[in-house]
């Protein structure tokens, strides 16, 4: 670690200490406090809110991932009761955001615009185009996801007719549009990690060889499937380790859309057997994601080349709209901001980037981040969400910056920060190098898609 990183830590540390709390806007929760964790810290004055800002750090550049809210099954499982055309939310069929998913991103926009905008703090209350970059993965979920989550943050009573919207009799009360930007489903190595990628699934062969597999897929994993398969009457091959997650995914859905039928149609299906699956299912999703002790197969790291097919390009996506604002903000030594050309302000002056994806997405940055294990070891939740928040240091003419990272488990949590879970990171503020020095070391090779193609002798 650079002795100039160490010092800024230190002196976080030291601000952290001293500072008085008077709230600022960043420290305003969600409404949904009803957490034991934040019962407890209310009722104890010495512990102080673990998402303060200390003075002298700007907030200049924000990258929100969330994984979309509550949907249809996106197939049917073996044994399903419920067909596609019973799935009529959304537009109807397999994959889509329901009424209780767009309710959710609604409310997960509200509680980011309370964290970012309310009282123009660090956002505007209003839709502006230059402050924001809306992303997603080309899914009819994810893309309606946006736009609730927009909904949530823009279509208030702050937004102006005439400017925000139309003056017409039956336009929506308030609606403001925001434009969503997204890349064709098979090429997006951003926003989905499984895209279209030979050398991945490659990798992935390669970790059925691994004693890590091997184990998780052993006999204590077998009898629980054999279970599933005498259950169903289905064969062998309709009933594995690798697409059990199948039949938890949909038995988790028809559990929300059909409470009164699911112990009828499923006997089986019991807690206990539920528990079994789902232990399976995470440890799938280390598997999955490259989380593995006998790493080495064939000559590959597939704890280093997994994530790079997988979160490397995100990581580098994030970091690459970062750096440019942080590169603009950039302050001479007479104080002046010098940073970047005219043509690169509108992205590079961007103060929220949000990316709306999948529950893949937010495992691929947390494995990135070194901190799947511990903040998410299962399937991430509906709205699950990652925000990584950029900041200058405004003491030392702009030279020091970190970075901090919080997670949003469900629609009933808070943003927690989880920055000391990130590799090489020690406190709730870290040098922003950490995380370039990740992206540098994730960053494809010749790019993603020269990398994809590149076949691994099996
Ligand atoms: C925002 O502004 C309103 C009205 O001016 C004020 O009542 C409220 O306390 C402010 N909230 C915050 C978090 O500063
Ligand atoms: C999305 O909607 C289109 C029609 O607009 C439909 O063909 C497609 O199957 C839907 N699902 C997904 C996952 O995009
Ligand atoms: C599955 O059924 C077979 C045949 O009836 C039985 O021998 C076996 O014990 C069953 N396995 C489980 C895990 O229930
Ligand atoms: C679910 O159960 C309820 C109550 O028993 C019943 O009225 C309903 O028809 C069932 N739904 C389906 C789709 O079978």
């Amino acid at each position: 670690m650079h002795l100039s990183s160490i010092l800024l830590l230190l002196f976080l540390v030291a601000a952290e200490a001293a500072v008085i709390r008077h709230p600022t806007h960043i420290e305003k929760k969600g409404k949904s406090s009803e957490s034991e964790e934040s019962k407890e810290s209310e009722e104890s004055e010495e512990v102080l809110p673990t998402d303060d800002i200390p003075d002298g750090l700007d907030m200049v550049h924000v990258n929100v991932i969330w994984r979309h809210g509550d949907r249809s099954p996106t197939s049917a499982m073996v044994g399903d009761q419920v067909t596609e055309a019973s799935w009529t939310f959304g537009g109807g069929g397999w994959g889509e955001l329901s009424p209780i998913g767009m309710a959710q991103q609604f409310r997960l926009g509200k509680k980011l615009f309370d964290r970012y905008a309310l009282n123009n703090t660090y956002l505007s209350e209003t839709y502006r185009s230059n402050e924001i970059y809306v992303y997603s993965t080309d899914f009819n979920r994810t893309l309606v996801s946006a736009m609730a989550s927009l909904a949530g943050m823009y279509s208030r009573s702050t937004a102006k007719v005439d400017r925000d919207y139309p003056d017409i009799p039956d336009w929506p009360t308030n609606f403001v549009p925001v434009p969503i930007h997204t890349e064709l489903s098979g090429k997006d190595h951003i926003g989905d990690p499984s895209a279209k990628c030979p050398r991945q699934d490659d990798l992935l062969r390669l970790v059925m060889r691994t004693n890590d597999y091997k184990e998780a897929s052993g006999p204590e994993a077998q009898e629980v499937l054999e279970y599933l398969r005498n259950a169903t009457g289905a064969p062998a091959s309709k009933i594995t380790f690798d697409n059990v997650y199948k039949i938890a995914d949909n038995m988790m859905i028809e559990g929300i859309w059909f409470p009164e039928n699911v112990s009828t149609w499923y006997p089986y299906y019991t807690e206990e057997i539920r528990e079994k699956v789902e232990d399976l299912v995470t440890k799938g999703l280390a598997l999955q994601n490259g989380i593995i002790v006998d790493k080495i197969q064939n000559g590959v790291d597939l704890s280093q080349e997994i994530p790079t097919i997988r979160g490397g390009p995100l990581v580098n996506d994030i970091m690459a709209k970062a750096r440019g604002v942080i590169q603009c903000r950039r302050r001479d030594s007479n104080g002046q901001v010098n940073g970047c050309k005219d043509s690169d302000k509108f992205y590079r002056n961007l103060k929220y980037h949000a990316i709306s994806a999948h529950d893949s997405t937010i495992d691929a940055y947390l494995t990135v981040l070194g901190a799947k294990l511990n903040v998410s070891p299962g399937n991430p939740k509906y709205t699950a969400s990652l925000l990584t928040e950029f900041f200058i240091d405004t003491r030392n003419g702009g030279t020091e910056q970190v970075f901090r990272v919080l997670y949003h488990e469900d629609e009933n949590a808070d943003f927690r920060v989880i920055t000391p879970e990130v590799e090489g990171c020690d406190d709730d503020f870290c040098p922003i190098q950490v995380l370039q020095n990740i992206a540098n070391k994730l960053k494809p090779p010749g790019g993603i898609e020269q990398l994809c193609l590149q076949r691994i002798p099996l």
